[in-house]
């Protein structure tokens, strides 16, 4: 795994820059839980006005097409940041590894947006906003603390 050297040539921009990133994709995740009033309470859409679901299946479209921007273009300036800052990342193990966990990511959020859109289009958006952030949470929090926080340090808190 990479060494404290690596973590030391981060410069404090790309630190920034890093650190901005990942509390944009959790403000997306905040917004997502946000968008549903049953959010917390975990019922489902059908004591709310039709107007209203139709309004959360928008929102919920918007997300997937938004949040797949935001994770595709975050990797790639994290990869390109590890890149700079490793001595010679295409013989870095920790580096490949990285790369591998961002591409299957990225697949893994394509098959659940399919699948909460499933949801989404039999009238009931608040179980696919609650399936889609539990698993996404899940995921990314496994992927900062196995592949993010062993390059960058311990990440700050948001
Ligand atoms: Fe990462």
């Amino acid at each position: 795994m990479v060494g404290q050297d690596q973590v030391s040539i981060l410069s404090p921009d790309d630190r920034h820059r890093i650190d901005a990133e990942h509390a944009r994709l959790e403000q997306f995740m905040q917004d997502l839980r946000d968008t549903c009033v049953n959010f917390l309470t975990g019922t489902d859409c059908f004591g709310c006005t039709r107007a209203q679901v139709a309004t959360c299946q928008g929102r919920l479209t918007s997300f997937f097409y938004d949040f797949l921007d935001l994770i595709s273009e975050h990797f790639e300036n994290e990869e390109a940041i590890m890149r700079h800052a490793l001595l010679d990342s295409d013989e870095d193990e920790y580096f490949r590894l990285h790369q591998e966990a961002h591409a299957r990511l990225l697949r893994e959020v394509r098959e659940l947006m399919r699948q909460a859109a499933v949801f989404s289009a039999q009238g009931n958006p608040s179980e696919a906003i609650r399936r889609l952030e539990s698993k996404i949470s899940e995921m990314f929090g496994h992927h900062a603390h196995h592949f993010d926080a062993p390059f960058l340090g311990p990440l700050h808190p948001h």
